[in-house]
Formats: C-alpha cells, sequence, structure tokens
C-alpha cells in the first residue's frame, strides 16, 4: 500500500455531494485508520465562508455517525476552507501557497488529489489553470477525481478528456462512476469468475436474456435544471447501465486488476450493436411520469416540476434492448430499463436461462403435467436496496404424482451487514488514495458509451416526439411491456400491480 499522506483539494467544497458522501466517506477511512493524521483537505467554493463555518459543515455531515466531540473536532481540524473562483488565475496563486503550507505542516510530500465535483463546464478550465500557476510542481503523485457527467455527448466527452490530457494522464484520470463502487457490483465478477458452473454456461447455449433494471421511486428533486437537459438515457444508461452491462457480459480477464478488467470491458462494448434509426425506434422505448401515487403519496407530473419545461420531452424513463455481437453473446438480448418514481427502489439483474429443450414430465402416466412447459432458472443478482442473489430451479412438488414446481435458493446480505459495509465513495476514495483505477472508467468506456447512446438520442431528437406518459408509481409505459412481450418474453421483476390489471 503507498502511503496515505495527501492532500485533497475539493472543487464543489460547499455541495451536496461533498456533504453526503464525500466527507462521511473521509470520516469513515480517518476512523478506519486508512487516512492518517497526515493528510488536509482544501474545501473550494466561491462563497465566503471562514474555516469555523467549514468545520461546522463537516462536523454536521458526519453527525449521523455520532462520533465523540473530540474526535468531529479532531478530523475537522483536517479541513481549510478556501473561496476560490476557478475562472480567475489569481486565485491559484492562493491555493498554491495554501496547499504548500499545508504540505509541509502535514508532511505530505506533495501528493496531491483534486476532485472536480462540480459543474463540469468548468472542469477543462480548473485543470488548465492548475497547471498553468504551478500546483502541480510537486514532487510526489497527482491524482484528478471526475465527477459525472463526463460530457454530453461523444463530441463533448472528447474535447474534455482533450483538455484533461493536456495535464493529466489517463492513469491519473480517476472518473467515477459510483455504481462501481457498489458491493454488488463489484460482486458480479465474483459470482461470475469464482464459480464455475457460473461461468461455464455463461453464453448463448443456456442463457435467454439478461435483464438489468435501475428503478427509482425519487423524482427529479432539486436537480430538474440539470436532469431536463439529460433525461434518462444520458443520465443512467450511459454510465451505470452500460457499465454493469459490460461486467455481465465482458470475457473472462486475464487477471482481476486494472488492466485485465479495463481491456475485457472495452471488448464488451465495442462488440454492442451500433443501431440503424429504425433499430432504435424498434428496440428502445422512452417514458415520462405523470401525476400519481406512491406509498399514498400524491407526486404531480415531470411537466408540472419546478424547473422543467412544460412541454418537455425528456424522457424519465427509457428501456430498451441491446444486442452483443460476438461469438458468446449471438441473439441474446440485454433488455435494460431505469426511470423515475417508479414503483420502488430497486436495483437488479436477472439472467434468464432457456429452458430445457424437453418437457419429460409433461405426459406423464400419473397424470397430465399442469404445465406444458417448465420454467426457466433464474439468476437474480440484488444490487440494491436488498443485497444478494437467488437462483429459481424446478423441484419435485411434495406428494403423490409427478409436478415439478419452481423453488428459490436465496442468500441475502443481512440489514446490520448492509448497514456495516463500506458505502461506494467509501470504497472509491481508498481506491484513488492506493492508486487503484480498477472501479473508475477508462477513457475507450467513456468514449464507446457515448457513441451507443449518441446514436439513440439522435434518432430521439430527429423524431421530436412525446414520450409515452406513465403514472408516478407504476413501472413505466406500456410500451416498456411490448418491447419484451413482441420477443415473447416479459419483465422477470415485476412489482408493479397496475400493469397487471390494466388488462
Ligand atoms: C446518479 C444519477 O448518477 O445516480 C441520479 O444522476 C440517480 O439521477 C442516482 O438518482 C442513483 O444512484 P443510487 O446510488 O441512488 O442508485
Amino acid at each position: 500500500m503507498e502511503t496515505k499522506n495527501v492532500l485533497m483539494t475539493i472543487f464543489g467544497g460547499t455541495g451536496d455531494l461533498a456533504r453526503r458522501k464525500l466527507y462521511p466517506s473521509l470520516f469513515r477511512l480517518y476512523q478506519k485508520g486508512d487516512l492518517n493524521d497526515d493528510f488536509a483537505v482544501i474545501g473550494t467554493a466561491r462563497r465566503p465562508w471562514s474555516d469555523e463555518t467549514y468545520h461546522q459543515v463537516i462536523k454536521d455531515s458526519i453527525a449521523s455517525f455520532e462520533p465523540s466531540d473530540k474526535e468531529a473536532q479532531d478530523f475537522a481540524s483536517h479541513f481549510y476552507y478556501q473561496s476560490h473562483n476557478v475562472k480567475d488565475t489569481s486565485h491559484y496563486d492562493v491555493l498554491k501557497e495554501l496547499s504548500d503550507q499545508l504540505d509541509e505542516k502535514y508532511h505530505i510530500q506533495g501528493n496531491r488529489i483534486f476532485y472536480l465535483a462540480m459543474s463540469p463546464n468548468f472542469f477543462g478550465t480548473i485543470v488548465s489553470h492548475l497547471k498553468s500557476q504551478g500546483m502541480m510542481n510537486t514532487k510526489g503523485y497527482h491524482r484528478v477525481i471526475i465527477e459525472k457527467p463526463f460530457g454530453n455527448d461523444y463530441q463533448s466527452a472528447f474535447k474534455l478528456n482533450e483538455e484533461i490530457n493536456q495535464v493529466f494522464a489517463e492513469d491519473e484520470i480517476y472518473r467515477i462512476d459510483h455504481y462501481l463502487g457498489k458491493e454488488m457490483i463489484q460482486n458480479i465478477s465474483a459470482i461470475r469468475f469464482a464459480n464455475l458452473i457460473f461461468e461455464s454456461i455463461w453464453n448463448n447455449r443456456y442463457i435467454d436474456n439478461i435483464q438489468i433494471s435501475l428503478a427509482e421511486e425519487v423524482g427529479v428533486e432539486e436537480r430538474a435544471g440539470y436532469y431536463d437537459k439529460s433525461g434518462a438515457l444520458k443520465d443512467m444508461v450511459q454510465n451505470h447501465i452500460l457499465q454493469m452491462l459490460s461486467l455481465l457480459a465482458m470475457e473472462p480477464p486475464v487477471a482481476f486488476s486494472e488492466k485485465g478488467i479495463r481491456a475485457e470491458k472495452i471488448k464488451a462494448l465495442d462488440s454492442i450493436r451500433m443501431y440503424s434509426e429504425d433499430e432504435v425506434r424498434n428496440n428502445f422505448v422512452r417514458g415520462q411520469y405523470t401525476e400519481g401515487e406512491i406509498d399514498d403519496q400524491h407526486f404531480k407530473g415531470y411537466r408540472d416540476e419546478e424547473n422543467v419545461d412544460e412541454n418537455s420531452l425528456t424522457e424519465t424513463f427509457v428501456a430498451g434492448k441491446f444486442l452483443i455481437d460476438n461469438f458468446r453473446w449471438s441473439g441474446v438480448p440485454f433488455y435494460i430499463r431505469t426511470g423515475k418514481h417508479l414503483t420502488e427502489k430497486g436495483t437488479r439483474i436477472n439472467i434468464v436461462f432457456k429452458q430445457v429443450p424437453v418437457n419429460v414430465f409433461k405426459n406423464s402416466i400419473t397424470g397430465p403435467h399442469k404445465q406444458n412447459q417448465l420454467d426457466s432458472n433464474v439468476l437474480t443478482i440484488y444490487i440494491q436496496p436488498t443485497e444478494g442473489f437467488s437462483l429459481i430451479m424446478n423441484g419435485k412438488e411434495i406428494g403423490q404424482g409427478f409436478q415439478t414446481e419452481p423453488v428459490k435458493l436465496e442468500h441475502r446480505n443481512s440489514a446490520d451487514i448492509i448497514e456495516n459495509t463500506p458505502e461506494a465513495y467509501e470504497k472509491l476514495l481508498l481506491d484513488v488514495l492506493n492508486g487503484d483505477g480498477t472501479n473508475f472508467t477508462h477513457w475507450d468506456e467513456v468514449a464507446q458509451s457515448w457513441r451507443i447512446v449518441d446514436r439513440i438520442r439522435q434518432t430521439w431528437d430527429k423524431d421530436q416526439q412525446t414520450p409515452p406518459g406513465y403514472p408516478a408509481g407504476t413501472m413505466g409505459p406500456k410500451e416498456a411491456y411490448q418491447l419484451l412481450e413482441k420477443d415473447g418474453r416479459h419483465w422477470i421483476w415485476e412489482p408493479d400491480e397496475w400493469y397487471r390489471q390494466r388488462g
């Protein structure tokens, strides 16, 4: 392990992400000794805060861990606030002076991490000033952590990447996709590569289809300004869903290392079929929530949300079918869906196996089998909020005669374990401290994901159609069901009574 002596400068230090995720995660690392006493954090943002105000914000953000006053104070004392205008070069001179002082005070030996947790419009400006104003003239390591969205389409992502590459090498760039820090996403590789019984049937001979659902109960909350320009496709598919898909589809890596995994993920993404416009229309559906109820709470429709255009065509839901053109996956659809204000929060992967070729029980002498076709085996990976996996198998129903019934073998992490598992940001921050880029997205992955998503987006932009509505509290518009029905399939995870009652 490398030394943890480090100075972290957070651009966007007063923001929501810093308060909700970064400070609590740093605190947990501090408590566990992953950050020793030789670290300092500079928080920057435009507002003119004092260190005292900043310390109070830090203490408030870790209050849920119930630290003692002394512990909270000791931790907060490592934080320094510097009011900063990212466009003003003279402000970087002040920042440099403070950084050099802290470097000396905390014996940091020049190790610097820059965390860009603010509007992506400024990423290029910040990194170029970091270099021009000498913030990187130190002998230690330099790493930059970049929050999503990494660009708005391929073109803008490419430009941004060029700007960052002027200052940081690829192995110094840590592009965050917080899903890659989630325990059960990391578990996908364990399930696949530590179990011969799965990896040997992980292909188009045995798997019928794979379903990835990222359902959210929340709406757009305070982020409507951003969301209305983004939509579900760019917000969730370009990053989280395509990352999950590549982990599910990739070939076994030579080694479970940054280099090994990246190489395989990129190949998987490169094999995703690029659709023509008509294929996009056939294989992707959108939705926009209308008013509805979740757990007796009433929610207004998307177009009535504050900061949303009343004629907005932005999708708050997307479902689609990806096809992967390689030997392993040819002919196996990867169905995906994600949306806001769905029935409940839940991220799940269902691997649906093919049915047995012949149902030998069909004409059994003990009487006709109640099903003509046996149920498929389904391996479910529960990502969140519940964590674990299950396998549905067919067994014999107890009693006379011979009937089969599906049985579920299940492993779920207990609530206690889930609560004490490091949060995604905590894991990812530790990875950056250790210089391990395995759970971050490489530029080639980002680029290919944008190319795939741009193709879909361009067709939608051309069509200029209002996305079909779905009431808040349902699992999306009927078109999302029809997408699978026309292939003779159905969504395996179906918490939605509304659809079943629809008739
Ligand atoms: C973010 C999206 O990347 O992921 C949000 O921008 C979304 O719109 C969030 O709500 C979901 O993350 P999680 O960890 O709550 O599933």
